[in-house]
């Protein structure tokens, strides 16, 4: 692989030795295989089947066929010299209907990729939600239930027993805000759902869940070092109109407050509770749980917001305002690497968070392979490189950063919007399972090897 000329302004002095440069995925994304060895349903192959649901009618059914070609896919992460994989664990491959009963093909799966994985010298980090509720959950009320969430403990400690042996970097749920927000207010996720209340309900369990899941491993795995990935993006007001003021700090709780707050120990925002007006189904118990300590924290950042009032429109009656000049990505993503410098030094300041890593970052545009096969996504390698560079500058001010996860290994499922979004530094070709490293993922290997080179 020969490595395009390396962008001089990056401070990579600023990484420590040690730091984990890594990739991440998710098992709907891009496992496929939906049906095979036992495997029962997702919210996520409802969804899709749901006329309109997903652009194209796509779905995960065979996705990079993942679950059979994962060999290559860990030769692909050791000719990028990756450190750390991200991967997330599908809870139907291993409890077909949520609870029972134990599908052990399933969880082989998991023991052979987490074993592949070291046997290349690849560190694997283990998600165990990343949005694929088994359906017979669902079915049952799913995430506006407490049952979901103490199903979800006994599925993490199940998983956790089996692979905790080797595994010893953990997430309980990845972005609960998608689950909550997008699934059961917006209706653009799985289960599809519209309702306020319920929408409030899920965001309650999904935290306790986290919280239980989180003391169920350490049961098992007592090495366990377990993280909860959110997603976070800053907020600015379009204008300093009060109103507006007002708006931003509605839409900074509902999207990183509401979030935050309570597994930090500050309970559940009061200000939120009141646009909200949904009762928490609370136990006084919970909030103890839900501030279980956590060993580290995972950001995903993609972009920021700016906002104005929207008095009329749906929680959290603030709408977003495009700036005119801001860069824009295929997702119609605003881009800002300032952005995430300022989110990682708010978890650290404010909320003391004494072990960070960047989860997911990363950019879709419309690539397209040359004549010649290769893939050249100078925009995608500008926008990894900008946000790499905000993470030494949050590091330089004192963000406990421990590691960087490129979103994404590979061109996957990009849930409502099919495949037609691509966020790899692999690009996928579909119809062959062909995978080519794009210029960016040659940009990504050359910097982790200029970093190792300097860090010794
Ligand atoms: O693809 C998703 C991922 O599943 C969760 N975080 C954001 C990514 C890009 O939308």
């Amino acid at each position: 692989m020969s490595a395009p000329a390396a962008a001089p302004a990056l401070d990579l002095a600023a990484f420590p030795p040690g730091f984990s440069w890594g990739t991440a995925t998710s098992a709907y994304q891009i496992e496929g295989a939906v049906a095979a060895d036992g495997r029962g349903p997702s919210i996520w192959d409802t969804f899709s089947r749901t006329p309109g649901a997903v652009a194209g009618g796509d779905h995960g059914d065979t996705a990079c066929d993942h679950y059979h070609r994962w060999p290559e896919d860990i030769a692909l992460m050791r000719r990028l010299g990756t450190d750390a994989y991200r991967f997330s664990i599908a809870w139907p491959r291993i409890l077909p209907t949520g609870d029972g009963p134990l599908n052990e093909a399933g969880l082989d799966f998991y023991d052979r990729l987490v074993d592949g994985l070291l046997e290349a010298g690849i560190t694997p980090s283990a998600t165990l939600y990343h949005w694929d509720l088994p359906q017979a959950l669902q079915d049952r009320g799913g995430w506006a239930t407490r049952g979901t969430a103490e199903h979800f403990a006994v599925y993490a400690g199940t998983v956790a027993a089996r692979l905790g042996d080797r595994v010893t970097q953990w997430a309980t749920l990845n972005e609960p805000l998608c689950s909550a927000w997008i699934g059961h207010l917006e209706g653009l996720m799985a289960p599809g759902l519209t309702d306020l209340a319920t929408a409030v309900r899920a965001s309650y369990h999904l935290l306790l869940g986290h919280g239980l899941a989180a003391r169920a491993i350490r049961a098992v795995a007592p090495a366990a070092r377990i993280g909860l990935v959110t997603n976070h993006s800053t907020v600015t007001p379009a204008s300093d109109r009060p109103e507006d003021v007002a708006a931003a700090a509605r839409m900074d709780g509902h999207t990183n407050r509401w979030w935050l707050d309570p597994v930090y120990g500050r309970g559940f925002p009061a200000d939120m509770r009141e646009v909200y007006r949904v009762d928490l189904p609370e136990r006084p118990t919970d909030a103890a749980v839900l501030a279980t300590p956590l060993d580290w924290h995972g950001v995903n950042y993609y972009f920021p917001v700016t906002v104005a009032d929207d008095p009329g429109g749906p929680v959290p009656h603030a709408h977003e305002v495009r700036l005119p000049g801001v860069p824009r990505t295929a997702m119609d993503w605003a881009v800002d690497p300032a952005g995430l410098e300022s989110v990682l030094l708010r978890l650290t300041e404010e909320y003391g968070a004494r072990c960070l890593y960047v989860t997911e970052n990363g950019s879709a545009f419309d690539d397209r392979p040359g004549p010649d096969g290769t893939v050249d996504d100078p925009e995608r390698a500008a926008y990894l490189e900008a946000h790499i560079a905000a993470c030494a500058r949050a590091i330089r001010k004192g963000a406990p950063l421990a590691g960087y996860y490129a979103w994404s290994l590979l061109d996957n499922f990009e849930w409502a919007y099919g495949y037609a979004k691509r966020f790899g530094l692999v690009h996928v070709d579909y119809a062959t399972q062909r995978r080519t490293p794009k210029s960016s993922g040659l940009r990504y290997a050359d910097l982790i090897r200029r970093h190792r080179a300097q860090a010794g």
